[in-house]
């Protein structure tokens, strides 16, 4: 696992936009697995940045997004801060801006009325596409990736799941209370890529960033592997993991300067 400690969500951002558009640039078929949340938005913006000034070009980029609230869709009629899918959140924060192809977007969808059926197919449609090479992942306040709350199964696959009270919380205090949506108006059940839907990705980046993510990045970087902290399976994967902390997300971590003398020698020896 490399852990990568930077300065500043800013350098952070730059540095995990960066591994992207290695992969888009070695790979322009490459299958892109994306994740929503107030963490990656600098990633993205950096990512449309390189598209506009410097040609990135993701015509041939697949993605597929981690999870959508269950129940709403985008609808875009309504103001941003209105419409809280996160088909728009994308849309906004990224699509809208790059030239992905429409039918290379993969976000599940939170209007199914078959969910069972519909998540079956999203894994399917994963797996035809030849895997995720690359699984972009924030890490929410309760441990949680993507909707897989504290208790979910490590093997899960792709399916519905209700929110915990925590993520129902920093949900509300991130984006809900600006919008001046209501608490019992916001969607309490998401569909959701499972944990081992999310192992199955060839790589992996997990981004974390600020204080208050301090204390859960030590937990599921250096506790144990629990299904409490559903992020901690990131000890599981077989592939490339690189975590890209700042310094305040990085501070309750027992390991910090052994992980900053690693990322350095591997530097100067070109690793
Ligand atoms: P955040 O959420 O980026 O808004 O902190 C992270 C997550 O829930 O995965």
């Amino acid at each position: 696992m490399d852990i990568i400690v930077r300065e500043s969500y800013d350098e952070l951002s730059k540095y995990s936009a960066k591994l992207i558009a290695r992969l888009v640039k070695s790979k322009p078929d490459c299958v892109l697995g994306l994740a929503t949340g107030s963490t990656p938005i600098g990633t993205y913006k950096e990512l449309v940045r390189m598209h506009k000034e410097e040609g990135l070009d993701f015509s041939q980029v697949k993605t597929f997004n981690l999870d959508e609230y269950y129940g709403i869709g985008i609808d875009l009629d309504k103001p941003y801060e209105l419409d809280q899918s996160y088909a728009r959140f994308m849309h906004e924060e990224l699509f809208k801006h790059i030239n992905i192809k429409k039918e290379n977007i993969h976000i599940p969808d939170g209007l199914t009325k078959k969910p069972d059926e519909y998540c079956k197919w999203y894994e399917e449609e994963i797996k035809k596409a030849g895997g995720i090479d690359l699984q972009l992942l924030g890490i929410g306040g309760d441990g949680h990736w993507a909707f897989n709350e504290p208790g979910s199964s490590l093997a899960s696959r792709t399916r519905i799941q209700a929110l915990a009270q925590q993520t129902l919380d920093d949900n509300y205090e991130s984006f809900y209370k600006k919008a001046g949506i209501d608490r019992a108006n916001m969607p309490h059940f998401a569909i959701t890529m499972g944990i081992g839907t999310i192992l199955e990705a060839k790589n992996i980046i997990m981004l974390a960033n600020g204080i208050k993510k301090a204390d859960v990045v030590a937990k599921c970087i250096e506790g144990p592997v629990t299904s409490q902290i559903t992020a901690s399976a990131i000890q599981l994967h077989s592939g490339g993991i690189t975590v890209v902390l700042d310094k305040d997300a990085a501070s309750k971590l027992n390991g910090l300067h052994h992980y900053m003398h690693v990322e350095k020698l591997k530097q100067e020896y070109g690793f």
